[in-house]
Order: structure tokens, then sequence, then C-alpha cells
């Protein structure tokens, strides 16, 4: 597997794959993979000639008071993993290659009223913050395809409508999200977990499962069931950020329980954020 940190070498790299007329798909992440991500480098392998893999912890999308500087990074590891999942190359440049001017005059891509709910109101300029960056890297890796994981729902949402809005001829694959046996949704954020927290984070998925069952039973009452999933979160030891149930195209709260949903939730254990949903 090559590996990548300067701009002229990866361009050379996709000329080299175009010319010979390869199909190029492209994985971005910020490292610390876990199975979840290796799903996404074998789901690109099967749908193009050539995988290119990005590790960049982006410090634009976290806000003054989070994890950017822990952000575990363990790059021989990732570049094991990636080896053995057949990637051709990973590109791993640093901030300052990538926003050589600083982050203050960065020109910054925005995607309108799907960032703002959920995640998008609890991380002020996250999303901005992930929109620039995938759109340098596709500028950069100019894909066919590209892979993003269904544990960042909202991302992906905002991601498809960004591709649509400005004509970027990248097809986006959502892949289903990666559960340890217990539904845990695979996170490189749950290496922050305590082995006690680590027994407790399943119950968030958990709720939504009961929510979604509720849901198709009839439940009508969206708001209360909202408030429930909370309460029950909250009893077990989590600090429940929000629990939402959402119109699956727009992500704006659902008034009407009949159209297509999904719930979307993000509850704190301790200082560690877990966000997880479920389509009902
Ligand atoms: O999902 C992630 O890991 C990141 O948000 C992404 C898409 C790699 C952008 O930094």
């Amino acid at each position: 597997m090559l590996m990548i940190q300067d701009i002229a070498q990866l361009r050379a790299l996709i000329r080299q794959w175009r010319s010979a007329g390869e199909r190029v798909a492209f994985v971005p992440t910020m490292g610390n993979l876990h199975q979840g991500h290796l799903q996404l480098v074998d789901t690109a392998k099967q749908r193009a000639d050539r995988v290119i893999v990005s590790i960049f912890v982006n410090p634009m999308q976290f806000g003054p008071h989070e994890d950017l500087d822990k952000y575990p990074r363990t790059l021989e590891q990732d570049c094991k993993g990636l080896t053995e999942h057949g990637a051709d190359a990973v590109f791993t440049p640093t901030p300052a290659i990538i926003y050589p001017r600083g982050l203050d005059v960065q020109t910054y891509v925005e995607v309108p009223l799907l960032g703002d709910y959920h995640c998008g109101a609890s991380r002020a300029g996250h999303f901005r913050g992930v929109s620039t960056i995938v759109t340098k890297l596709f500028n950069l890796v100019q894909p066919d395809i590209a892979c993003f994981g269904q544990k960042d729902y909202q991302q992906l949402a905002i991601i498809r409508q960004m591709v649509t809005d400005l004509s970027m001829p990248i097809e986006i694959i959502g892949v289903p999200t990666t559960r340890a046996e217990d539904g845990l949704a695979l996170s490189s954020r749950n290496g922050y977990l305590t082995a006690e927290q680590r027994v407790t984070a399943p119950v968030l998925y958990r709720t939504l499962q009961w929510m979604k069952q509720q849901l198709n039973q009839g439940c009508p009452d969206l708001r209360a069931l909202e408030q429930q999933a909370k309460d029950t979160l909250n009893a077990a030891g989590f600090n429940a950020d929000y629990v939402n149930i959402s119109n699956r195209q727009t992500l704006v709260p659902a008034t009407d329980a009949t159209a297509p949903l999904v719930i979307l939730a993000a509850a704190y254990l301790g200082t560690t954020r877990l966000i997880d949903n479920i389509e009902v």
C-alpha cells in the first residue's frame, strides 16, 4: 500500500490510475480504524478498481472544547488493517497541507437546512467543517465513488445533498453501521469508555430499538416517546443530548408518524459522546 502525504504525489497517482481507465473509490476517515471503517474499504473494493483512504483528523469539524487533541492517532495500526483489506493507497496530509492559510481564513462549504437539528444544533460549525474537508478531499482525489458509514446519518445526508447541489460527479455509498455483538455501534470514541461505561453503552441502541417497536405499534405521541427515551437513557447513566424522531428526507422533527422516519440520538457517558440512529 502506498503512503502519500504530498498533494502533488497524490494527484500524480490519481492521474496514473485514471489514464489506465481505472475506477477510483475513496474512503475518507479520521483514522483509529475499526471494523466499521474496514467494512467501508471492503465495500469500496467491491465497486472499484482502486481504493484510496484518507486519514486526517480534521480540526475544522471540532468545537473549541471538544476532543481534537485527545482524538486517537494510531497510524501504524491503521495501515496494517488497510493493507490487510487491500487498500491501494492511504493519504495522510498534515493540517498545514490542508489548511495552509489557517482555519480562520479558510473558504468553507455549508449545506443549508439539513444541519439545523441534531448534531448540527449541538455542535456549532461541525457540519461546516465536515462539508469543507470532504469537498477539499473530493477535489484532490476526484473519485468515482465515495463510501461513508450510516452511523453518521446526518453527515451522510449532508454529503449527499452537497454533492447534488455542487454537481460533483461522485456516487455516494452509505454503508450500514457495524455493531458489536451487544448492539453498540462501532466508533473510534468507544475507546474512551471505561469498562463500566462500556457495559452501559448498548442501552443507547436498545432504546432506539424499543422506540421503533413503539412506533410500529402505532404510538401517536412522538414528543412523549422522545422524552421517555431520554428518561430511560438518563436513568441508565447517560446524559442524553437529543433523541429526535425525524422525517427521513428532511431530518426535521417529524409530526406525521406514518412518513418514513429515522430516530437520531446522541448521549454522553461521562465525557464521551455517542451517537446512533435507526430507520423506522
Ligand atoms: O466521518 C468521519 O470520520 C469524518 O467526519 C470525515 C467524513 C472523514 C470528515 O473528516
